[in-house]
């Protein structure tokens, strides 16, 4: 352990953690737009600059390692003015759209431009503008609201492991995009979309949310139906219709990472052709029926196929989509009832 002084309070740290950690732990709020505490430390931003006793200058209470004996200041004047600078450095070459962007109201940059009252950029210059990249159906990136934090790029390297994106070109050409500018195409990118869950201004947004205010939204959580994991999130109910997912960070199976499926595919509950009512295929043609007569055809051909051919000429494949309990009265059915170990659920694997 080593003991820090923090805005004059004592503090006992764990040795090796950072500034930013053991502010954290003790409930000091420090700004930060590149770190996050899932992916690799960056010092990017250098938003979460604080004042440490006897050093030159400013240091990255991201990046710094609390050491015995440390006495900082996390809003002190100097800090205050460098972070000031900082915001405005970054509003310089960014749209200032707040009242029509989709991410105002959830929007990290806003939220600390609120915080260190930067209304506008001081500085006048060259503003690169790029396409805004709307065609795929549910991610929208517009670069010119990104602000190079490299959150994206790292959690596609090291969370999702699929590398997609990248920072191209240098200095203030930088941007972030695929190699060799390539459209995004499912083969280099599998649409997880955890560049969108964390990216913290409106360059990377999901589609679903347009037209929809984060504080319109009531959040349920929920597990994912739609394979064995069990992924924990928060479906968004707008006017008693899911309008889409957002990641659970504090879920315990799959912290805020999600697949294609689990993040994006809520429109199934919707969709005109999902089945509502049993079906039973007479003369060719699939007809609906009430339950009471599905399960009594089932009922009679299962016992009609066992009375022929035995029970092993029976198999059951269960769904992820169905609960433990659904799932264990399933096999139960197959082996107690039919009398056959043939039987399979399509997450086994
Ligand atoms: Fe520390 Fe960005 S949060 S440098």
């Amino acid at each position: 352990m080593v003991t820090i002084t923090m805005n004059g309070k004592e503090i006992k740290a764990e040795k090796g953690k950072t500034i930013l950690e053991c502010a954290r732990e003790n409930n000091i709020y420090i700004p930060t737009l590149c770190y996050d505490e899932t992916l690799s430390i960056y010092g990017g931003c250098r938003l979460c600059v604080v004042e440490v006793e006897g050093a030159r200058n400013l240091v990255a209470s991201c990046t710094t390692e609390a050491t015995e004996g440390m006495v900082i200041q996390t809003e002190s004047e100097k800090v205050v003015k460098a972070r000031k600078n900082v915001i405005d450095l970054l509003l310089s070459n960014h749209p200032i759209d707040c009242l029509t962007c989709e991410k105002a109201g959830n929007c990290d940059l806003q939220d600390v431009a609120y915080r260190y009252g930067v209304r506008e950029p001081s500085y006048i210059g060259e503003v690169i503008e790029y396409a805004v990249d709307d065609a795929n159906p549910v991610i929208a990136r517009d670069p010119n609201k990104c602000i190079l934090c490299g959150k994206c790029v790292r959690v596609c390297d090291e969370i999702q492991v699929t590398h997609a994106i990248d920072f191209v070109d240098r200095g203030f050409g930088a941007t972030v995009g695929t190699p060799f500018n390539e459209p995004i195409s499912y083969e280099i990118c599998r649409l997880c979309g955890q560049c969108v869950s964390v990216c913290p201004t409106g360059a990377l947004t999901n589609r679903q949310f347009e037209g929809t205010r984060p504080w319109e939204v009531e959040k349920v959580t929920t597990t994912c139906s739609l394979c064995g994991v069990g992924c924990t999130y928060d479906l968004n109910v707008k006017d008693g219709r899911v309008v889409g997912v957002t990641p659970k960070p504090d879920s315990i199976v799959n912290g805020s990472s999600l697949c294609v499926k689990g993040r994006f595919h809520t429109d199934f509950a919707y969709s005109p052709d999902r089945i509502t009512t049993p079906l039973i295929k007479k003369d060719g043609e699939f007809v609906e029926a009430s339950w009471d007569e599905a399960l009594d055809f089932i009922a009679e051909k299962l016992n009609k196929i066992k009375a022929e051919d035995g029970p092993d000429a029976i198999a059951g494949l269960s769904s992820a989509r169905c609960t433990n309990e659904e799932n264990y009265l399933f096999q139960k059915m197959m082996k107690a009832a039919i009398g056959t170990n043939n039987v399979d659920h399509c997450a086994r694997t």
